[in-house]
């Protein structure tokens, strides 16, 4: 296993260029299976998780082409035959349950293992199943595994709320409906761009969906869609941890190109709080720190809100602020695991129930630290960046799923992050 080794502090000075989002290329993967013929997918980044959602999805006899050095994937489910997802693929990567929905839209059927929880805690899967089940999907649970089915060609669909908002479940039941549900209605859909994106790819290859990017979306099924070419969006995550990690030291002047601002939601608004000095610019955005960093509190909300996976990197943010702030996850109401790590640089950092209150500005000093999950081992080495001294952060596996080139990318800005195998 790898660990970094970083010494600070370091201010980041200079560009760095947005990759593809993790979380929007995986369900562009699964609605490719659709299609009768292949479809190409610019702008995908080279992680963990992509590798693993292309086995899962050449499981089922689909044919996956990963031209690396361009980004590009090619997927052709011409030969698709076999409608599972097997356990030691799903337990990896836990969107790989949208292959329930895109087998089911393709085949009819598929039968897809249960995913895992994650570091943080259970993320169940329940509403994906009822929503598949009032969609008039039969749906039985087996050693596992879900068996989902219907009857003949099509269902009649009808209309589900999701509570809570959920853009796995939206994303699920929108593979599901678009070949098979006569009319479905799903109420209180996320709005994420990652699910915009998704409806706007399968509109492109056929299908017919009313709403897309509201929180309504009504589905009626098409017999057919076809392949396309499409191109992913920049992660809307890589670009809001990269203006919070400038933003950790006083004198950092960093330029972010081929973002989509726009994805940011109301991030801005907050980002604006600290003080620090913000420029967008097309798909262009400039931070440039100074000596004080207001400190602000937020509360996690569904998009335009604040997004949870930025949760972890602003608490981080704040052991760096003139004052005591309070950061609110009220999406996961567990997802602290990275703070025993980051007190142990020093940090203050307290949580009661799904809240942590952060003393700022805390002097943070290098030591070892353990990652526990993507975005928590990202705030480690934000720290470790922004900490006197050594900081070794172990287990960057958890990195390597959804940051692409990470080292290099801070490297070339100033940091001094050593990727070592431990
Ligand atoms: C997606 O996960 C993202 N993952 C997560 O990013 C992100 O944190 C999350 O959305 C919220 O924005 C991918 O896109 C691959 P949800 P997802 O269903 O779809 C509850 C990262 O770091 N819920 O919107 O699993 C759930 O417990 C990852 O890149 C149910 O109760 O999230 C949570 O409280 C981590 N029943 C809330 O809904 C269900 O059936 C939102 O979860 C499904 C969800």
């Amino acid at each position: 296993m790898d660990k970094f080794v970083i010494k600070g502090p370091t201010p980041l000075k200079g560009e760095i260029a947005i990759s593809g989002s993790k979380n929007a290329a995986l369900p562009l993967m699964a609605a490719s299976i659709l299609g009768e013929g292949p479809s190409t997918l610019s702008l995908i980044p080279k992680l963990r998780d992509i590798y693993t959602f292309n086995n899962v999805i050449r499981v089922t006899g689909t044919k996956v082409e990963f031209i690396e050095d361009e980004n590009q994937l090619v997927i052709d489910p011409t030969h698709l035959s076999h409608t599972e997802a097997p356990y030691d693929l799903v337990r990896k990567m836990r969107a790989s349950f949208y292959m329930l929905g895109a087998l089911v839209g393709r085949m009819g059927r598929a039968r897809v293992s249960l995913p895992g929880g994650c570091a943080w805690g259970p993320r169940p899967v329940d509403l994906h199943l009822k929503g598949m089940e009032a969609m008039g999907i039969n749906i039985e649970l087996e050693e596992g595994y879900v068996v989902a089915s219907i009857e003949g060609d099509d269902v009649e669909g009808g209309e589900f709320t999701l509570d809570p908002s959920s853009v796995g479940a939206t994303i699920n039941l929108v593979l599901a409906a678009v070949k098979r549900a006569k009319k479905f209605t799903i109420k209180n859909a996320a709005k994420e761009p990652d699910v915009v994106l998704l409806c706007n790819m399968l509109v492109k290859m056929g299908a017919n969906i009313e709403g897309i990017g509201t929180d309504t979306l009504t589905i009626r099924k098409t017999d057919q869609l076809t392949g396309v070419e499409i191109s992913n969006d920049p992660d809307r995550i890589e670009t809001g941890t990269y203006m919070i990690a400038a933003a950790m030291h006083p004198d950092s002047d960093l330029t972010l190109t081929g973002c989509k601002p726009e994805d940011l939601g109301t991030f801005p608004e907050h980002f604006k709080k600290l003080g620090v000095d913000l420029t967008i610019d097309g798909s262009t955005i400039r931070i440039k720190s100074n000596r004080t960093l207001n400190p602000v509190s937020v509360e996690t909300q569904i998009y335009p809100g604040f997004p949870t996976d930025l949760q972890a990197q602003w608490a981080t943010l704040m052991t760096q602020a003139d004052g005591e702030s309070k950061v609110t996850d009220s999406i996961y109401f567990d997802r602290f695991s990275y703070v025993p790590e980051l007190n142990r640089l020093g940090a203050k950092l307290k949580v009661e129930k799904n809240s942590v209150s952060i003393q700022g500005k805390t002097k943070l000093s290098g030591a070892s630290v353990m990652s526990t999950d993507l975005r928590a081992s990202v705030s480690l080495v934000m720290a470790g960046m922004a900490a006197e001294g050594t900081t070794e952060v172990l287990r960057v596996y958890h990195l390597d799923r959804g940051y692409e080139n990470l080292e290099e990318k801070l490297n070339s800005v100033g940091a001094s992050i050593n990727r070592v195998d431990e």
